[in-house]
């Protein structure tokens, strides 16, 4: 049977894109096998390349808080991945190529899950996995369902830590998200 840990064995082996060449460790993911809540960033940077987990850095911190302020975090409730598992070279956006590639690893990961929200972190995860004209700014906290799983994008860390005038409303996007939870029983 496929479990998180056999699939991440295989995945650590992967050099099915050219990412693999110049990546460190291949960031597979990191969380609970049973969480019902799945986040999706875009890539590994520097950090988590050198450490083979996702999130991290500055911005894995401030995630860890938003998370920590919903009673949410990777060691209780959430499991945290990218769409591409090894870092792009100067932290480039992952081309459709290699995202297209590494996300089947994304989806292998889901079917074992199996979570009831998927929130995406940025524009990336977000265009890739909610819709291809997804707008953060205009579209973030917003809940829509497919196949029986809610999406919803809100900000990346690391946007807000370039841009803090958007932390509210990306915590906003959080309590939402809590209140879902709630409501759904989750
Ligand atoms: N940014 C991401 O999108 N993912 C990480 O794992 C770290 C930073
Ligand atoms: Fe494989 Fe994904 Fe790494 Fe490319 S980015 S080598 S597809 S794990």
């Amino acid at each position: 049977m496929e479990t998180l840990s056999t699939l991440r064995e295989k995945c650590l082996d992967c050099t099915r894109c050219p990412l693999a060449a110049t990546r460190q460790k291949v960031v597979f993911g990191v969380g609970q096998e049973d969480a019902k809540i799945l986040f999706v960033g875009e890539g590994p940077g520097a950090n988590e390349d050198a450490t083979g987990e996702p999130f991290v850095g500055a911005a894995g911190n401030l995630l860890d808080r938003m998370l920590d302020a919903v009673g949410l975090s990777r060691e209780k409730n959430v499991y945290i991945a990218n769409i591409v598992k090894c870092r792009p070279p100067q932290n480039r956006d992952p081309s459709p190529e290699e995202q297209d590639t590494c996300i089947d690893w994304l989806r292998a990961q889901t079917a074992i899950l199996k979570p009831r929200v998927i929130v995406c972190l940025g524009r990336i995860a977000a265009c890739r996995i909610i819709s291809p004209d997804f707008r953060v700014t205009r579209q973030h906290g917003v809940f829509t369902e497919r196949n029986g799983v809610w999406l919803m994008g809100t900000f990346h860390p690391a946007a807000l830590l370039r841009n803090p005038a958007q932390k509210p409303e990306a915590f906003a996007d959080f309590l939402a998200l809590r209140d879902r939870l709630q409501e759904w029983n989750i």
